[in-house]
């Protein structure tokens, strides 16, 4: 019987590795040049912790497990709690700000579908120790950094912004507590996936009241900053947080990314931690899950037991963005091929240890050097050469008896007979 993959987990083939590790590349270049450093934490972590502030949905995504001193653990399902756990832990030595990446492997007991696995690779960063919004429009600009690398372009993907103090400043005025805000993010969240009168029937669920819910709609409606205050009359914490949002878009012009950048209110993050600005990256055509997500949590690190420094970053998954790219035809053109500098070929037996010597030592110089296992014909060993894309064929024939071999260039098709010394002396230069 063959054995599957465990669903909603993949197998990475040589192939499909080459393009995880050229995505993967791609964040970790994108991060050092933006002034991030890379950390890393464990892969699983006490169960509690992700139980603190991630929100009712990932919890119920968790892989959980019990280890055999009975300890109850869970798989990491994202990396923001570890984040602030390690922050805490060093607090008092770290300087600040903290700027740091990381591309954790996660995992989360989703139903599979388009573009959402049970296991996948994210890229993360977060700036720790700044409540200027300028840090919100780097991680923004970082992000779009790198997605213009790849080839991505305003018509490709958008931005769409919001301020959770905002929408909570509003949605206090129109009559919801405090404490019901939360549950009603998670509502506000699904608008965009669910149908109309699913989502009505759900917001109901959280807002019995008629009036409410009506202004509420009205509010979800909204489609620029300045049609917020035709909407409801803004109290102070509304009108400060509509100013942060406008300058954020102010400094995402600066920064040369307006064009990709949107307001959208109904832009809420489906995770309890934020607190300010949030933000999540689509395609423009609407027709995938999001690219990504992120947004300020000024809160977490001091709910997980340490002082109240304020934080921001975002998490973009390998997964949609690969689709993404793909169905754009911007990802196997711009993968690096496999390349080998020398195949060693070996016409006859008699000569296999002089090619199993000359391989290692080109191998021990610093060049990629395969060589046959078979001195098979000259021509099967040229094929398997050009399979593996060697610019050069080194080939050990009779010639060697005269300390002489045969250089091929495949791409030009040239052969030179060369000095076995002469091969080597070139080598080194
Ligand atoms: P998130 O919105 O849960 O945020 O995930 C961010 C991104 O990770 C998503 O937009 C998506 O690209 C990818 N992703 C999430 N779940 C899956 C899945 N099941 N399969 C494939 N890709 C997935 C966070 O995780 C926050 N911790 C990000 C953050 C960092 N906020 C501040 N700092």
């Amino acid at each position: 019987m063959k054995i599957p993959p465990v669903k909603g987990t993949r197998d990475f083939y040589p192939p499909d590795m080459a393009r995880r590790n050229w995505i993967i590349d791609g964040w970790k270049r994108v991060s050092v040049r933006n002034g991030f450093e890379e950390y890393d934490g464990p892969i699983f972590e006490y169960l509690k912790m992700f139980q603190i502030k991630s929100g009712d949905e990932i919890v119920e995504q968790l892989f959980s497990l019990t280890d055999r001193g009975g300890r109850e653990l869970a798989l990491r399902p994202e990396i923001t709690p570890t984040l602030a756990r390690m922050v805490n832990q060093q607090i008092n030595s770290l300087p600040r700000p903290i700027k740091w990446f990381s591309v954790p492997r996660l995992f989360r007991a989703e139903r599979p579908q388009k573009g959402r696995l049970r296991e996948f690779f994210q890229w993360n960063i977060d700036i720790i120790g700044v409540d200027d919004v300028l840090a919100d429009a780097e991680t923004i600009f970082c992000a779009l950094d790198y997605l213009q690398e790849v080839g991505l372009t305003p018509n490709d993907i958008v931005v769409k912004i919001s301020s959770r103090e905002m929408l909570a400043a509003l949605l206090q005025s129109i009559g919801i507590a405090e404490g019901e805000l939360e549950d009603l993010y998670v509502v506000l969240d699904k608008r965009s996936r669910l149908p109309g009168d699913t989502f009505e029937q759900m917001l109901a669920e959280k807002v019995p009241d008629e009036n409410k819910r009506k202004k509420i709609l009205g509010l979800m409606a909204v489609e620029s900053i300045e049609q917020i205050s035709d909407c409801l009359e803004l109290n102070e914490t509304a009108r400060e947080s509509v100013d942060e949002l406008k300058r954020l878009f102010g400094l995402l012009e600066v920064m040369g990314v307006a064009d990709f950048c949107m307001f959208d209110i109904s832009t809420v993050r489906g995770l309890a931690y934020y607190t300010g600005i949030v933000y999540e990256i689509y395609d423009r055509g609407g027709e995938l899950r999001a690219i990504g997500g992120g947004g300020r949590y000024d809160n977490l690190l001091r709910q997980f037991g340490g002082p109240a420094i304020p934080a921001t970053g975002f998490g973009i998954g390998d997964s949609v963005l690969a689709i993404l790219l793909e169905e754009k035809g911007l990802l196997e053109k711009q993968l690096p091929s496999r390349k080998l500098d020398y195949f060693v070929v070996c016409v006859d037996e008699v000569y296999r240890e002089t090619a199993v010597k000359l391989t290692m030592k080109l191998r021990s110089a610093g060049f990629a050097a395969n060589f046959s296992y078979k001195a098979a014909k000259l021509s099967k060993q040229l094929k398997q050469a050009s399979e593996q894309n060697a610019g050069r064929c080194v080939i050990i024939g009779s010639e060697i008896e005269n300390d002489q071999l045969i250089v091929k260039n495949m791409a030009t098709g040239k052969q030179e007979l060369i000095k076995l010394d002469k091969f080597f002396a070139e080598l080194k230069s």
